[in-house]
């Protein structure tokens, strides 16, 4: 089928490279013409595991284009991706001014039907105005846009293996013909007919996804309610943190009874510095917005958010106890994405962190894998070393901000003889209280005896 992706940040990217992967023929448009000219030289603007490789092998077998001409992008797609940006407003309220732009572009551009599938993050009842904006916008009747939603949910990091290997693709409907186009475009995934770029030769055998088919409000409602709930979920586990240090309990021991339970499960119960990233807290904001609009009391999510926001000062709190005065340390920051994988530190509580720091006068040293080209032009006077062991030459504490394996893996050992005094605060709780006192650490983290 054609598609036209309208949108490339890290959703359009992971969806029209993977699209086309599958099988489609797919055409990206973006704004950003600057980008576009990127992504038509190879050049890929944000770190995503294998999305390189797919976007290349996609583009080398004529089945990926990117042009910066909407209106050409919109005409060759039988169905359209909007993949734009909805970023929250003062008030939390999801701008959908993108969506409007876009929907006004179509409207005018298109010169068949169309199926316009909003994959961008909206609140309920978006699908509805969407579908009123094409009209009224829309030149001559001779032809119709159906409209759908289709959430997406893709976690950076590992989004190119979530499109391929989904739990379920829920499509939002109000026509019996949309569910038959995106079944046909979801066929290769749910058929498993496609070249695998995570797994060679061929993929572990599991349970294909479930194909969901709802209403345009549920599935708008689905998105916001899935990602509040791993919110939530997170700031109940950091909750139940501060609980077990103050009784003498062991977070590590309790989540993990607690999520062999398969009515709670074992994901997104880590306790540390919560969750950050362009997703769940602005996906929170919004949600509680939507829920004001409609009249309901959902203030438990506005606790999930309160209790999220505190976290950064129970670590800063953690650090002037095991540091007392700040002013004039030298710390050693173990990362600034906002979680392992990405390079991506929007909302992120390690640059959060780094502020904080920076303000109360301390001197860092900062190390990441991919992120510090995003995080340097933002912090003129931090130190930034790709190389950890450069990181903590000469520290007087080390402080783990972002959950990477890379720094589990470190040679302990090295990192205590480099320290000028050997103090760790780990807010990922990444690493083991046991052995980080063997190598002779003074050791602090989330919800662990100490
Ligand atoms: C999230 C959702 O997980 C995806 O399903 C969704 O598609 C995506 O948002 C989106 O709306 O586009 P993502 O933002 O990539 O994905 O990140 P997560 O893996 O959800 O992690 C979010 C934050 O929570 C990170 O800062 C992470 O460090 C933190 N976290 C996660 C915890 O503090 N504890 C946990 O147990 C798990």
């Amino acid at each position: 089928m054609r598609i036209c992706v309208i949108g490339c940040g890290y959703v359009g990217l992971v969806t029209g490279a993977c699209l086309a992967e599958a099988g489609h023929e797919v055409i990206c448009n973006d704004i950003d013409g600057a980008r576009i000219a990127a992504l038509q030289a190879g050049r890929v603007p944000i770190y995503e595991p294998h999305l390189n490789s797919v976007l290349e092998s996609a583009r080398g077998a004529g089945q990926l284009t990117f042009t910066s001409d909407a209106g050409e992008a919109i005409r060759a797609g039988d169905a359209i991706f909007i993949c734009v940006g909805t970023p929250p407003k003062e008030s939390g309220e999801a701008d959908l001014s993108a969506i409007d732009n876009v929907a006004r572009q179509i409207a005018i551009e298109a010169r068949s039907s169309k199926l316009v599938v909003e994959k961008s993050t909206v609140p309920a009842h978006t699908g509805l105005q969407l579908k009123r904006a094409l009209t009224a916008y829309q030149r001559t009747g001779d032809f119709t846009f159906r409209v759908a939603s289709n959430p997406e949910f893709l976690r950076e990091g590992t989004a190119v293996e979530d499109f391929f290997h989904p739990d379920r693709i829920v499509v939002g409907v109000d026509d019996p013909m949309s569910t038959e186009q995106l079944r046909e475009i979801y066929r290769p995934i749910l058929e498993r007919k496609f070249h695998c770029p995570i797994h060679t030769p061929a993929c572990p055998p599991g349970a294909a996804a479930q194909f969901l088919v709802t209403t345009i409000n549920s599935a708008e409602l689905i998105k916001h309610a899935s990602n509040s709930f791993l919110a939530l979920k997170i700031s109940y586990a950091n909750m139940l943190s501060d609980l077990c240090e103050r009784l003498g309990g062991n977070i590590d021991e309790v989540t993990r009874a607690m999520g062999m339970d398969p009515r709670i499960g074992p994901q997104f119960l880590k306790a540390g510095l919560g969750f950050g990233g362009f997703c769940l807290p602005k996906d929170i904001q919004a949600f509680i917005h939507v829920a004001e609009s409609a009249g309901v009391d959902f203030s438990m999510l506005k606790e999930t958010d309160r209790v999220n926001k505190q976290r950064v000062d129970c670590f800063l709190e953690k650090t002037r106890k095991a540091l007392w005065v700040l002013k004039d340390k030298k710390i050693a920051l173990f990362g600034l994405a906002f979680k392992a994988n990405t390079d991506d530190i929007r909302f992120s509580p390690a640059i959060d962190v780094l502020g904080r720091l920076l303000a109360e006068g301390a001197q860092i040293c900062a190390s990441d894998p991919e992120a510090i080209e995003r995080a340097r032009p933002l912090f003129p006077t931090v130190n930034f070393q790709r190389d950890p062991y450069e990181a903590v030459h000469g520290a007087d504490a080390l402080l783990i901000v972002t959950e990477w394996p890379e720094f589990r893996q470190l040679d302990w050992e090295r990192v205590a003889h480099l320290m000028a005094r050997q103090l760790v605060i780990d807010g990922r709780n990444l690493l083991d209280p046991r052995t980080m006192k063997q190598f002779g650490f003074e050791y602090h983290s989330f919800g662990r005896p100490e």
